[in-house]
Formats: structure tokens, sequence, C-alpha cells
């Protein structure tokens, strides 16, 4: 009996183990996570509509990164290659580095691109229009 129970406290725990789990993949949760703090803490300041836009490209909302900036869509969903923010942030060495002044810690790139591969979801809605040339 006292194994069964054991057994059984066993399988509810995995079980519960395994909903954290995918709660933490869950896409929105993975951007406003993993992704948006990054954005804010790293990107804003040149690249939102409180602050700056350089290069035409607005990072505070999801139409901001597909439209892009003076070069085109920023993201390309599930293409690492194709996506201009991953080689700004992951070539350090090239001209069109990002952020311009330090390169970004190992996690942080590993995030990104954890995101583009997913298909960089990102639940924000806000229009991108008015604040976008300025
Ligand atoms: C200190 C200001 C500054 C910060 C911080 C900054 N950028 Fe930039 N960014 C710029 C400027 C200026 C340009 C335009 C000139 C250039 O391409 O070098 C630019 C251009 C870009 C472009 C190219 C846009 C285009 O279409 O030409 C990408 C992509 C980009 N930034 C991504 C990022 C990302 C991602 C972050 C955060 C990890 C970031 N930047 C942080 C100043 C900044």
């Amino acid at each position: 009996m006292r194994t069964l129970l054991f057994m059984t406290l066993c399988l509810l725990s995995l079980a519960k183990a395994r909903e954290d789990e995918t709660a933490a993949y869950e896409p929105t949760k993975f951007f406003n996570t993993q992704i948006l703090p990054i954005l804010e803490n790293r990107c804003f300041e040149c690249h939102s509509k409180k602050e700056e836009i350089d290069g035409g490209l607005n990072l505070d909302s999801r139409a901001g990164w597909e439209i892009g900036g003076d070069h085109g869509p920023a993201v390309r969903p599930h293409d690492l290659k194709r996506s201009p923010l991953i080689h700004a942030i992951r070539d350090h060495d090239s001209d069109s580095a990002m952020p311009p002044d330090e390169k970004l810690p190992a996690i942080e790139i590993a995030l990104l691109e954890t995101w583009v591969l997913l298909g960089a979801p990102d639940p924000r809605t806000e229009p991108v229009a008015d604040a976008k040339g300025k």
C-alpha cells in the first residue's frame, strides 16, 4: 500500500513537472519572460518610440521588426541566416554590430536565436506607423 501511494505521488509530481515545463515554453510566456527583457535592456534605448529609432528600426512592437529598418525586415521567423538582427548581435566584428558598444552575453544571443528558430512569437500588437521615420 505504501509503495503504491509513493508511486502515485511520484507520478503526480512528474505530471506537475511536465505541466511546468510546457508552461515555460508557451510562446507568449517565452517572449515576455525571456526575450522582451533583453530588447528592453539592450535595444530600446535606440530602437523604441519612447527613446530613439535608429536605423529606422523599431523593436517595441511586432510590426517594428516585421517591417524592419532602413534595410528591410529585421527578423525572418525560423530563419537565422536571413535575419539581420541575428547577424547584428552575433558578428561583432562587422560595422553593423549591435548593440554598437558591447557584444551581448552568449546566453542572450542564444535566447534570441532560439526565439527566431521558434518562429519569433511576439504577442505585441501595437502598430508602428506613427513612430517610424523620426
Ligand atoms: C546605442 C544605440 C543602439 C543600441 C543600444 C542598439 N542599436 Fe541597433 N542600431 C543603431 C544605429 C545607430 C543603427 C543604424 C546604423 C547602423 O546600421 O549601424 C542601428 C541599426 C540596427 C539594425 C539594422 C536596421 C536596418 O534595417 O538598417 C538592426 C537589425 C539593429 N540595429 C538591431 C539592434 C538590436 C537587436 C539591438 C539590441 C540587442 C540594438 N540594435 C541596439 C543603434 C543602436
